[in-house]
């Protein structure tokens, strides 16, 4: 029984996802677990601070104290996606020339759902490890953060869809050999000679790679699908507070539930003070009439201001079932960068969240 616990962060783009990650991690670390953290496009500081930076292997991150092990990693979707295909062709397989082939190159990254995929990918080899209590997992920054959860189904899909089965040869007459002998020879002659005989080539030659990577795509889903279902996979929805990103979380959330996953908290992030604002200021601070009249009317504007976040968090619980922690979190005036920040952040999160 595998004894991993799984944390995976999700939120639209920019609200605080990649930093919370690495947070949490910290978190966990210093309450003793082994943690790995696996990280999506950090920013090169916190890349670096995590010891990341310019590496694709799984590293402990340096520098710190903690009771437990803190692990980070950058998933890097080329490699991932090399991997599973190095798994998926079998031990001995030569997967070089797949490697070489251009479509490949191109497309293993870039196609719809492949990132998502290769972000689960790495997830699910490193939970299959057991060689961690706990795993926190980032998210790709999509534009509509929803497209997560579905784009291995997508990409499964794609990988299914009929272009590849046209384009398929196998033996005892597949489609492609089919169409070939129905005449089609002419249209690929015509394809042939508009794009050069090596495009075809290596168009024909990667989608029979896709036909027989199929199953193996197929049953790496269900599995990971399984894993983000089970007891042992948490969702952390991320959101800031503003009106358009809390509209958007709580369509997440929805979404997330109703697809069966485990979501009861939602972080919304920046959303409290790290320090707070002492406007008793007396005539002496003020050098004329006029500036102290400044200093009230700033003193108004930014208790507008305050009052109109109250009023959006509150919109906010009120939008949530009550079986949802919303857990706020400060806004640090420093980048979150280094490792003194994302100690701050960490205890604050331990003050308010238990996994
Ligand atoms: N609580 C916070 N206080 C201050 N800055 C933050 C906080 N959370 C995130 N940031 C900053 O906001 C920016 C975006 O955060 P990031 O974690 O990269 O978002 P995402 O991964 O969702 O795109 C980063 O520069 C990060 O340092
Ligand atoms: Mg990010």
């Amino acid at each position: 029984m595998n004894r991993t616990q799984v944390v995976v962060c999700i939120g639209c783009g920019g609200v605080g996802k990649t930093t919370v990650s690495a947070s949490l991690g910290y978190m966990l670390a210093d309450q003793g677990y082994k943690t790995l953290v696996l990280t999506i496009d950090p920013a090169k500081r916190l890349a670096t601070t995590l010891g990341i930076e310019g590496t694709k292997e799984i590293t402990e991150v340096p520098g710190i104290q903690l009771k437990g092990k803190l692990y980070a990693s950058v998933i890097d979707h080329q490699t991932v996606f090399n991997d599973f295909i190095k798994r998926a062709s079998g031990a001995g397989a030569d997967v070089t020339p797949i490697f070489r082939n251009k479509l490949y190159q191109q497309m293993s990254t870039t196609l719809s759902g492949s990132q998502e995929f290769t972000a689960l990918e790495k997830l699910y080899s490193a939970y299959e490890s057991g060689d961690y209590d706990w795993i926190v997992l980032d998210t790709p920054p999509s534009k509509h953060a929803i497209d997560f959860l579905n784009a291995p189904q997508k990409l499964s899909a794609l990988f299914n869809d009929s272009v590849a089965k046209w384009f398929r040869t196998s033996e005892g007459g597949g489609l492609f050999s089919q169409i070939i002998s129905t005449g089609t020879r002419q249209v690929i002659q015509i394809l042939e000679s508009l794009t050069g005989s090596e495009f075809v080539k290596e168009l024909r030659l990667f989608f029979s790679y896709i036909h027989a990577w199929q199953d193996k795509l197929e049953n790496r889903i269900v599995e990971v699908h399984k894993l983000l279902v089970s007891p042992n996979t948490r969702f952390l929805l991320v959101s800031s507070l503003d009106e358009v990103k809390m509209t958007e979380a709580l369509n997440l959330g929805q979404e997330v539930r109703k697809q069966g996953y485990l979501l009861t908290k939602i972080i919304i992030n920046k959303s409290q003070f790290e320090k707070t604002f002492d406007f008793n200021i007396g005539p002496e601070h003020a050098t004329s009439q006029e500036s102290f009249k400044q200093l009230d009317q700033f003193k108004d504007t930014f208790e507008g201001f305050i009052r109109h976040r109250e009023e959006l968090l509150h919109k906010f619980e009120n939008s949530v079932s009550d079986k949802i922690d919303l857990v706020s979190l400060k806004e640090y005036l420093d980048p979150i960068s280094d490792t003194d920040s994302l100690k701050l952040i960490a205890f604050d999160l331990s003050q308010k969240i238990k996994l």
